[in-house]
């Protein structure tokens, strides 16, 4: 269509700033007549304390309509831990059913990875996201007391291991080296890691051509320091994919590279796309954020819209911007957009 419907959502800390140079990025590598109607959204802390409020319902009701969402940060010191995470973020994946969090890795050239300069760092991580120990499916009893109980109870369907794992399989067969790593921890967390590894095996079935290999979640962590190169696509779920994507943030420049999306494949619910980064609060408006993550969020979200050749021209912007660098002074956070915006429109 010649429209793109986008609900922004900046939320706290940096995420104002880096959406900012999102969409500025957006807007030039588009055609003229391509119009992007943005909606944005305050919600985060200022929302939070001036109505008590995470997500209003009717919010929840416009989101729904948009094509897509792009996302800031959420997370602000002045709330407390948990309350914007679940109440926002989290509610905003859980209630658009995004079930694919779709994290790359790529080690550009230019950049300096604290793995060397040889590294070779290419894979993505199909974090599952819906499900896991991010339920809120626990408790606590006795609070308070000298013998007070927490539990937050893993929750895995089969429904759910198997979508995201197809999801993933397909994913890895589309892409030259068709491999796919299982993370689990299935020595230990024997009853969900027994499902993962049966459903796993099952859906090979249907990809013959795709490699497969498990990892436990710990030894996962050893290889993507000392052997990266192992990887290409990786299927884990929602928690274990949570720390290992800042892992792979990590060997591959840093979190203010790293990407997402917060897939719905069917297109029933808007995906959404955000920068793995969170709010920052210490830096927050000065200039100082890196908009790179959210501006490849945006070639993400491009790429989703099926807007395929102006996706690869936000990733050419980048890896050209990047590859130069080094020998670049200090730019503040507009400037960096600024750079790409540019390079975008040509
Ligand atoms: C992320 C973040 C979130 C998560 C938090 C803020 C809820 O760490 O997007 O990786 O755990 O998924
Ligand atoms: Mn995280």
């Amino acid at each position: 269509s010649r429209s793109i419907r986008l609900a922004v959502v900046p939320g706290d800390g940096i995420g104002q700033e880096v959406v900012a140079e999102g969409l500025k990025v957006l807007g030039a590598v588009l055609p003229a007549d391509v119009k992007v109607e943005t909606t944005e959204y305050d919600l985060g802390a200022r929302l939070y304390h001036r109505t008590g409020e995470t997500l209003p319902d009717s919010v929840l009701a416009e989101l729904r309509d948009r094509d897509a969402i792009l996302l800031g940060a959420i997370g602000d010191p002045s709330v407390p831990s948990g309350v914007l995470e679940r109440g926002l973020l989290l509610k905003l994946r859980f209630a658009f059913d995004h079930h694919v969090n779709l994290r790359p890795a790529r080690l550009a050239p230019g950049v300096v990875s604290p793995l060397g300069p040889d590294a070779k760092i290419d894979f993505v991580v199909v974090r599952e996201g819906t499900e896991g120990p991010y339920t809120g499916n626990g408790g606590s009893l006795r609070t308070g007391t000298e013998h007070e109980v927490a539990t937050e109870v893993s929750v895995n369907t089969a429904f759910g291991i198997e979508r995201v794992v197809r999801d993933a399989f397909a994913r890895a067969q589309a892409r030259p080296r068709k491999k796919l790593t299982l993370v689990h921890k299935n020595n230990v967390l024997v009853h969900a890691g027994h499902l993962w590894t049966r459903i796993f095996q099952a859906v090979a079935a249907d990809f013959p051509d795709v490699t497969t290999d498990y990892l436990h979640v710990d030894a996962a962590t050893i290889f993507m320091v000392t052997q990266p190169e192992r990887f290409d696509v990786i299927v884990t779920d929602n928690l274990f994919g949570d720390i290992i994507t800042d892992l792979a943030a990590a060997i591959a420049g840093g979190i203010g590279l790293a990407a997402s999306g917060n897939i719905n494949p069917s297109g029933e619910f808007p995906s959404m796309f955000e920068p793995v980064h969170g709010s920052a609060p210490d830096i927050a408006g000065q200039g100082k954020a890196d908009p790179t993550a959210a501006v490849l969020s945006v070639a993400m979200l491009l790429e989703h819209l099926g807007r395929t050749e102006e996706a690869r021209r936000v990733e050419a912007a980048v890896y050209a911007d990047l590859a130069e660098r080094a020998t670049l002074g200090a730019r503040t956070t507009s400037q960096i957009g600024d750079a790409l915006a540019a390079r975008v429109a040509g």
